[in-house]
């Protein structure tokens, strides 16, 4: 198909996205604005296109037009705002409205993991799919950021042939980390268009021309191969830190010290050092959620033995979260009941308010089921939280999670707890016993403050 989807009936003269001269600049709706939506709508505008975002959550929406990001990532809210303030971001919770203003709709909808399966819940994609599909009366290009299963953008393609034919449909996934929402978005490392014309990836280049050409290499290439870039990369970086939380279990056997370990490995250029960092392991939004769904797929595409390793990663990242509940238990003499336990951290990594499959939040859960009682602080995630463990206790610093506490467990790297002064801190608990699920904070300095100090992999 050769559909020429470039600014039909958009007005202004900027370049934005690589125009040049007077040519009207591409108009784009974001359709979905969670993390990846939001971000990547105020990025847009930032960059200088015409942005309408567009959510079915009216609350949301209302948040966003008011100024304000619906979480925590650090840097968005000024540039939402200067988005809203130069006229150029604007958010509805109108399919018709995204669906006349765009000439590029980015589809940014969640695909968590459907309950009680390993597989993703594509219901998100299909509402949106049928919220806009029928009001695309003009060219335009549908494009997909959410991460699917393989054969997904064939499937939709299908139904845009007969339902919107004046419409094309691309995948490109998107790669951004929470907490450098902002930098993967506007320098990623790089681009992936899966693409059935030349039109269309002409399209693309437009909108990520600054990217582009500051050199951010571009791959074109199928759908399915587009929708797989993600998924592997995905779970490559699972299976590295599994890999390195698999050493650490043979550390625990061993006396060695997994971190050690790790440094020796990342010397050598083929390794290399980052996703290497042993400790409680992944959680998160994606990760966990995107290998499982990656496992239901190639199962369904007769090929699971080909993916049957990911079930090991998965085991041995859940396993972490069971050793650091076996080594607290050591630490309080075998038994939960009757004692504090304070967890230092909430959300999945840190810089992030994210809580979803949060390793931290499971541990502390499953202490306080074993009795304990437990304090959480966390910098960013308390809201969340609250929320969702009502069952845990909170407190409003670290100084005040530790106070009493017979065991202090440190489960989300934040800077501030790095920082932390142990003497300060031991003056407050009933006893000085730390676990570090991260392996982040100083062991010598806390040991010299007089704490026992234990971590996950090391002697
Ligand atoms: C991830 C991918 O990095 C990103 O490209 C994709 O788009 C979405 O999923 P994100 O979930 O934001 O991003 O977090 P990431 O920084 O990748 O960390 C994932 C988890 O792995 C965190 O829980 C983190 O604590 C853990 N982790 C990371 C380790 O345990 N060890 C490491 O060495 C690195």
């Amino acid at each position: 198909m050769g559909f020429d989807h470039g600014a039909g009936g958009a007005t202004g003269t900027a370049g934005a996205g690589g125009a040049t001269g007077t040519a009207p600049r591409l108009r784009l709706s974001i359709v979905g604005t969670g993390y990846l939506g939001a971000t990547h709508a105020v990025c847009m505008s930032e960059l200088g296109f015409d942005v309408l975002g567009m959510d079915v959550d009216d609350g949301k929406i209302a948040r966003l037009a008011a100024g304000e990001v619906p979480f925590y990532e650090p840097g968005l809210e000024p540039l939402l705002r200067k988005g809203l303030d130069s006229g150029r971001l604007r958010f509805t919770t109108s399919y018709a409205e995204a669906a006349a203003f765009a000439d590029v709709h980015f589809l940014c909808v969640g695909t968590p993991q459907k309950d009680g399966e390993y597989a993703a819940d594509l219901s998100a994609v299909d509402a949106a799919i049928d919220g806009l599909l029928p009001l695309l009366s003009r060219p335009c290009l549908l494009v997909g950021k959410s991460t699917v299963p393989a054969g997904t953008t064939d499937r939709l393609a299908g139904r845009v042939a007969v339902e919107a034919p004046a419409v094309e449909l691309a995948w490109n996934p998107e790669f951004l980390r929470e907490g450098f929402a902002i930098t993967d978005t506007m320098r990623p490392d790089r681009l992936v268009f899966g693409v059935a014309s030349a039109a269309a990836e002409e399209t693309l280049r437009q909108v990520y021309a600054s990217a582009i050409s500051a050199g951010t290499p571009v791959v074109s290439c199928d759908f399915a191969t587009a929708e797989l870039v993600k998924v592997a990369a995905n779970a490559f970086l699972a299976t590295k830190i599994s890999f390195i939380n698999a050493m650490a279990e043979v550390c625990e056997a061993t006396g060695a010290d997994v971190i050690a370990l790790s440094k020796a490995l990342s010397y050598d250029d083929r390794i290399g050092g980052r996703f290497l960092h042993a400790g409680l392991g992944f959680g998160g939004g994606c990760l966990p959620k995107d290998i499982r769904a990656f496992m239901a797929r190639a199962g369904e595409l007769g090929v699971d033995q080909a993916l049957s390793f990911l079930k090991e990663v998965d085991a041995i990242n859940m396993r972490r979260r069971a050793r650091m509940v076996d080594l607290a238990a050591e630490l309080v003499g075998g038994s939960f009941g009757g004692m504090k336990v304070a967890v230092l951290g909430a959300a999945f990594k840190p810089n992030s308010d994210d809580i979803r499959d949060s390793p931290a939040l499971d541990v502390a859960a499953t202490i306080q089921r074993r009795g304990a009682a437990v304090a959480v602080y966390d910098p960013m995630a308390m809201e969340q939280a609250r929320v969702k463990y009502p069952q845990l206790g909170y407190r409003d610093c670290a100084l005040s999670a530790v106070k009493g506490a017979d065991l202090v467990l440190h489960l989300t790297e934040w800077p501030e707890f790095r920082e932390a002064d142990p003497a300060a801190l031991g003056e407050v608990v009933a006893e000085r016993r730390i676990v570090d699920g991260r392996n982040a904070l100083d062991a010598s300095r806390w040991r010299a403050a007089g704490w026992v100090y234990r971590a996950l992999g090391r002697p």
